[in-house]
C-alpha cells in the first residue's frame, strides 16, 4: 500500500524551522562552552617566519592561542573524507591564502575576535600562481583519474574520421570561472570531550565521513568519536568533506579540556573549504547536412591545488548525452596556490553542460535545425559509452512535454526577431542530466506500544525535504498515517548512510528505511501469529494483511489486531528492526559506492552489465534584453524532468526551483575572482559574489514526467539533488545569443560582454 509517498506533504520539519527550534551546530547550546576564532594566512605561497602571540594572549578572556608552534601532533590528512591533505597546524608551510594557520580560544566569541586581531604574523612569501592561463603548458593528466577512480580521458571510435565525415562543424572554448557553494549556514563545528570520548556536533553533510576524518586526524578510535547534524542550511557540497577547521576545533578543545566552538565568517568560508575549481572547456562537435553527429571531443582543462589531485569532471556527461559513434573526452589539471576544489552543486554536470549544451546550440545554428529538433536527431536510445540500456529514460517526454508547455512553437529561429517593445526576447534551452546514484545504507524501525514509530539512519536534510521524504516512506511501509512516524537522521549513532552528495540521499536512505520498516512490519506480524492469545494466534503470513497499523485475517477483517495492541499486551515497550539497502546486479560491476560518500559519486556509474541509471530533464528560458543597456533579466524558466518515483511534490517542487535558481546564478552572475599577485580570492563576501535575489527570479515553473524504473532501486527514485541546476546556465546563454545575436562563451554572461 503506498498513498503517503509522492503527496506534498508539508515539510515536517517546517514548524521547528521557522520557530528556531531547529538547532544547527553553532547553536547547540553547551555549558563552559569556549570559543574559537581562526587566524588565516594573508600570503598564498611562502613559509611563515614568526607568529608573536604574546599581546594577543594578554587580551582579556583569552583562554589558549594554538599555532604550529604548539600545536599537538595531528595526522596528515587525506583528500578524503578530509577536503584537502596539507599538514593541519603542523609546520610553517603555506599552500594558499586563508590556510588556516592557528587558533585563538577565549571566553566569549568577541573576545576571541579581538584577540586574533592582536596576533602578529610575519612570512617569507614568495609570488603565488593563481591564474590557470598562466600555466597551461603544465597541465597534467589527473594520475588517479577523476574521482572514484573512472579514467580521466575516454574516447570510442575515431574523432579524426568523425571529424572527416562531418558536413559542419563547431570548435569553441567555453569557460566557467571558480564558484563558491555560500551555503547559508557557515560552517562550524562544536567539540565536546567527555574523557577519552569526542562529541563533535557539525556542519556536514557527512556525518560519518566527518567521523573518520575527525578519528584519524586526531589519532583516536572510531568508535571514540560520534558526529551529530540534524540540520544542515545547506551545503551544495562544502560541506560533504571535513576541513581543517573542524580538525582544530575538536584538537583545541582536547588540549584545553573543555568544550571549544568555532563557526567560519563569510570571508572565510571563501578559502578553506573548497569551491568549483575555474575550467576551460574545448568543444569540437562534427555533424552531418542532416543534423546527425559525426563526432564530439569535450577537452576539460581545471585547476586544482598543489598538494591535491581534485578533477571537476565536466566531460562525464558528454560520453551519454547523445547518440555519437566518435566521442572523446579528456581532462586535465594546473597546479595552482589555492586551497583544494571541491565538489559544488552538480560537479561536472554544471560546468560541462554549459560547455556541451551551448556548443549544441552553436551546431543548430550552423545546420539551421532547430535545437530542440537538433536534440531529438541525436536522441541516445542507450547509453554508447557503456553500451548498456537505460533503466528508464523520459528525455523525449521532457522536450515535447517542455516545449509545449513553454511556448516553443511561437519562437523564430532568427537571433534578434522577437521584441516586446524595445526589449529583445529570446528563448534557449538545453539539456539537463544526472546519474542516478544509489550507495549502500542502512536504517532502524522501532514500533513503540503506544502505535507510534521512529526511523532512524544516519543521512542528512540540507533543508530540501529529507527529514518529509523518509517520514512518507516510513509511514507507507508501516501503513501508518505519516504523523504517527517520525524519522531521525545526522548522527553517527545511528545506522550507516552514505554522505549527501551526488544526488543520492532519497535513493539509498530511503531504500534502506523502507527495508528496516518492512522488516519491522514482518517482525511484527511473525510475533502476532506466534502468540498463542492473539486473534491471528495460527495463521500464516499470507493470510494476513496490515493496514492502518492494523493486522487482520484476508477472509475476516474483523478478526486483527493492532501493532499496538500486540505490544501492550505482550509488554513489550518497543520492538525494532534494522536493514540495509545496497545496489544489485542491475547496475552491473557490482555496484560499488562507499559510506564515505562523495569519493564514490563515479564508481557507481561503473560496471559492463546492468542498466545504466540517470535522471533526465529539459530546461527553457525565455529572456528579456536591453539592447541598449545589455541589461539581461530572465522572464521566464521552466524545467521538465523525468526523474524517477518523486517522493514528495511539493518539497521535489521546491527543490528543482532552487536548483534552477543557482543555474541563472550561474548563468548571469556568480564567479569569484582571484587577485593575481596576493591569491587571494577577492570578492569573498555577499556584497561582491553575486548570487540571485527574489528580484532576478522570475515565476519558475516544474514539471515532472510520470516516470517509473524498476531497476534503479527498490523505491524507484533516481534522485533530484543537481539535475536542477544542469543545462540551466547553458539555456541562459542560448537564449541570450537568440535574443541579441551574440555568443558569450565564458560566465558569468554579464551585459558588459553583450556590448
Ligand atoms: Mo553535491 S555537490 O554532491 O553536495
Amino acid at each position: 500500500m503506498s498513498n503517503v509517498i509522492g503527496q506534498p506533504l508539508d515539510r515536517v520539519d517546517g514548524r521547528l524551522k521557522v520557530t528556531g527550534g531547529a538547532r544547527y551546530a553553532a547553536e547547540i547550546p553547551i555549558t563552559g562552552v569556549a570559543y574559537g576564532v581562526l587566524i588565516q594566512s594573508s600570503i598564498a605561497k611562502g613559509r611563515i617566519g614568526n607568529i608573536d602571540t604574546t599581546i594577543a594572549s594578554r587580551a582579556p578572556g583569552v583562554i589558549s592561542i594554538i599555532t604550529h608552534l604548539n600545536a599537538p601532533r595531528l595526522a596528515r590528512p587525506t583528500q578524503m573524507p578530509h577536503g584537502q591533505s596539507h599538514p593541519i597546524l603542523q609546520g610553517p608551510e603555506i599552500y594558499y591564502s586563508g590556510q588556516s594557520i592557528g587558533i585563538v580560544v577565549a571566553d566569549t566569541l568577541e573576545r576571541a575576535e579581538h584577540a586574533a586581531t592582536l596576533v602578529r604574523v610575519t612570512y617569507d612569501e614568495v609570488k603565488p600562481n593563481v591564474i590557470m592561463e598562466d600555466h597551461l603548458s603544465e597541465a597534467y593528466k589527473p594520475p588517479m583519474g577523476i574521482v572514484g577512480g573512472k579514467s580521466a580521458d575516454s574516447l570510442r571510435g575515431d574523432i579524426d574520421q568523425g571529424l572527416g565525415g562531418a558536413t559542419t562543424r563547431v570548435e569553441q572554448t567555453y569557460i566557467t570561472p571558480i564558484h563558491h557553494h555560500n551555503a547559508m549556514e557557515p560552517h562550524a563545528t562544536l567539540a565536546v570531550w567527555e574523557g577519552e570520548n569526542l562529541v563533535a556536533y557539525n556542519a556536514t553533510q557527512n556525518v560519518y565521513g566527518s567521523r573518520q576524518a575527525l578519528a584519524e586526524g586526531l589519532g583516536v578510535a572510531l568508535e571514540n568519536v560520534r558526529v551529530i547534524n540534524p540540520f544542515v542550511g545547506g551545503g551544495f557540497g562544502s560541506k560533504g568533506m571535513t576541513w581543517p577547521h573542524t580538525i582544530i576545533t575538536a584538537m583545541a578543545a582536547r588540549e584545553l579540556k573543555r568544550p571549544v566552538k568555532l563557526s567560519l565568517t563569510r570571508e572565510q568560508m571563501f578559502f578553506s573549504n573548497g569551491h568549483r575549481p575555474h575550467t576551460i572547456q574545448k568543444v569540437t562537435l562534427g555533424a552531418s547536412a542532416d543534423g546527425k553527429l559525426t563526432a564530439i571531443r569535450h577537452e576539460t582543462t581545471s585547476h586544482t591545488s598543489t598538494q591535491d589531485d581534485f578533477v571537476e569532471p565536466s566531460g562525464v556527461l558528454t560520453q551519454m548525452l547523445y547518440s555519437c559513434p566518435n566521442v572523446q573526452v579528456t581532462h586535465r589539471l594546473v597546479r595552482l596556490d589555492v586551497g583544494t576544489p571541491t565538489f559544488t552543486r552538480a560537479p561536472g554536470e554544471a560546468s560541462g553542460s554549459f560547455a556541451v549544451e551551448s556548443a549544441m546550440d552553436e551546431l543548430a545554428y550552423a545546420l539551421k535545425i532547430d535545437p530542440v529538433e537538433l536534440r531529438l536527431r541525436n536522441y541516445a536510445e542507450q547509453d554508447e559509452q557503456e553500451k548498456k540500456p537505460f533503466s528508464s529514460k523520459s528525455l523525449r517526454e521532457c522536450y515535447q512535454t517542455g516545449a509545449e508547455k513553454f511556448g516553443w512553437s511561437q519562437r523564430t529561429f532568427e537571433p534578434r526577431s522577437m521584441r516586446d517593445g524595445r526589449y529583445l526576447i529570446g528563448m534557449g534551452m538545453a539539456t539537463a542530466t544526472y546519474p542516478a546514484n544509489f550507495r549502500p545504507a542502512s536504517a532502524k524501525a522501532i514500533m513503540f506500544a503506544d502505535g507510534r514509530a521512529l526511523a532512524q539512519s544516519a543521512t542528512h536534510d540540507l533543508g530540501t525535504g529529507g527529514f518529509t521524504v523518509m517520514t512518507q516512506i516510513a509511514a507507507d511501509a508501516l501503513t501508518l498515517p505519516p504523523d504517527r512516524v517520525r524519522f531521525e537522521l545526522g548522527d553517527t549513532r545511528f545506522p550507516e548512510a552514505p554522505g549527501a552528495g551526488g544526488s543520492a540521499s532519497a535513493a539509498s536512505a530511503g531504500s534502506a528505511v523502507q527495508a528496516a520498516c518492512m522488516a519491522l512490519k514482518t517482525r511484527l506480524i511473525q510475533m502476532s501469529l506466534s502468540d498463542k492469545s492473539s486473534p491471528l494466534s495460527g495463521l500464516n503470513p499470507q493470510q494476513v494483511s496490515v493496514e492502518n497499523g492494523r493486522m487482520f485475517a484476508k477472509d475476516n477483517p474483523s478478526r486483527g489486531e493492532t501493532f499496538a495492541q500486540l505490544l501492550t499486551r505482550r509488554n513489550e515497550p518497543r520492538i525494532e528492526a534494522q536493514a540495509s539497502a545496497q545496489p544489485g546486479k542491475e547496475r552491473g560491476g557490482g555496484g560499488g559506492g562507499s559510506s564515505q560518500g562523495q569519493g564514490s559519486e563515479q564508481a557507481d556509474k561503473g560496471g559492463d552489465k546492468g542498466y545504466s541509471m540517470h535522471s533526465f530533464g529539459a530546461h527553457f528560458v525565455e529572456v528579456r534584453v536591453d539592447p541598449d543597456l545589455g541589461i539581461i533579466r530572465v522572464s521566464r524558466a521552466l524545467g521538465v524532468y523525468g526523474a524517477g518515483k518523486i517522493l514528495n511534490a511539493k518539497t521535489a517542487h521546491s527543490q528543482m526551483i532552487g536548483g534552477m535558481t543557482m543555474g541563472i546564478g550561474m548563468a548571469l552572475l556568480e564567479a569569484t575572482h582571484i587577485d593575481a599577485n596576493f591569491g587571494r580570492f577577492s570578492n569573498s563576501n555577499l556584497a561582491e559574489y553575486l548570487v540571485p535575489v527574489n528580484a532576478d527570479i522570475p515565476n519558475l515553473d516544474v514539471h515532472f514526467i510520470d516516470e517509473k524504473d524498476q531497476f534503479v532501486n527498490p523505491i524507484g527514485v533516481k534522485g533530484i539533488g543537481e539535475i536542477g541546476i544542469v543545462g540551466v546556465a547553458a539555456a541562459v546563454a542560448n537564449a541570450v545569443f537568440h535574443a541579441t545575436g551574440k555568443r558569450v562563451r565564458d560566465l558569468p554572461v554579464t551585459l558588459d560582454k553583450l556590448l
